[in-house]
């Protein structure tokens, strides 16, 4: 890249390519982190311009919810994240830093680009890849789980081990899909070594991205899954047991709670009450 770019999408793109051609780790090798900065902040403040300028329109339901979404950078699919693989051996001087950049600001494509490079928080050291999303990021459902493990660390993608497939079934049955109808992410976007529990700090640092997903997804209800999910999203350190039957919300978002489906595998006895707990998601999504 010989000349610097416009805006923060040229950034992203140039990543993407760069994947698409098979090279990876070394990135913005003529970027300082200050051109990057000052590229991304740049292309927010035009973002936030255009964005207060716009009159609303007289679309309504699907569409309405599309174009809104199209307005916060949303893609239609969830896009593949793989390709702007962090690399803890850059130099200090050409990383994209999360730590330095205002999560709160980012689009979808910036935010996903970002977490690809984070080296927030310890676990970017042991991680293979970053592990975002999956699902449809237009889903009027998001699920939140706790963090990936060494399936999800290896494939990039949430809830795809023996976890996973329950979650599926689970969400099945009360005809809700990932393909189509579901968001999927985690409270963590790295494995914690050996699948040890989240650290209070990891959370701390890495949650502004979840709040960040939660604000551009735009779901109608939000389902936590597991204790980590669900006390950090209710705000509470109630146990889950104590927690799950109830409605809350989370920025007037209806939330609904209910155990990790890896703890379900672990403990049947625990079936009924995560059954309850879906056709109370479902009654939620009916409006009823
Ligand atoms: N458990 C989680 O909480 N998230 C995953 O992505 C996989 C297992």
């Amino acid at each position: 890249m010989s000349t610097e770019p416009r805006n923060i999408r040229d950034v992203v793109r140039f990543l993407r390519q760069r994947g698409e051609l098979g090279l990876d780790e070394i990135f913005l090798e003529r970027l300082t982190r200050e051109q990057v900065l000052r590229a991304a902040n740049e292309a927010r403040a035009q973002a936030s311009g255009e964005a207060s300028g716009e009159a609303g329109g007289e679309a309504s339901g699907e569409a309405r919810r599309g174009a809104q979404a199209e307005r916060r950078g949303v893609p239609a699919r969830a896009p593949d994240h793989g390709t702007a693989r962090a690399d803890a051996s850059q130099p200090d001087d050409v990383e994209i830093s999360a730590a330095q950049v205002d999560i709160a600001g980012l689009e979808y494509s910036e935010l996903a680009s970002v977490a690809d490079c984070c080296q927030r928080c310890r676990l970017a050291e042991g991680r293979t890849r970053v592990v975002f999303s999956d699902g449809n990021p237009q889903a009027r459902l998001i699920v939140v789980g706790e963090a990936p493990g060494a399936n999800e660390d290896r494939t990039g993608l949430p809830f795809v081990g023996q976890a996973g497939k329950f979650l599926d079934l689970l969400l099945a049955s009360v005809d809700l899909s990932r393909k189509d109808s579901v968001y999927i992410c985690n409270v963590l976007k790295c494995r914690p070594p050996g699948n040890r529990d989240p650290m209070a700090d990891e959370i701390e640092l890495c949650s502004p991205f979840l709040k960040r997903q939660i604000a551009l997804v735009a779901p109608e209800v939000i389902l936590a899954v597991g204790t980590f999910a669900a006390q950090l999203l209710t705000g509470t350190n109630r146990p889950l047991g104590k927690l799950r039957g109830s409605v809350y919300t989370y920025e007037d978002v209806p939330l609904v709670v209910t155990y990790h489906p890896a703890a379900l595998l672990r403990n049947a006895g625990w079936t009924r009450s995560t059954w309850d707990d879906f056709q109370l998601l479902r009654q939620v999504m009916d409006g009823s």
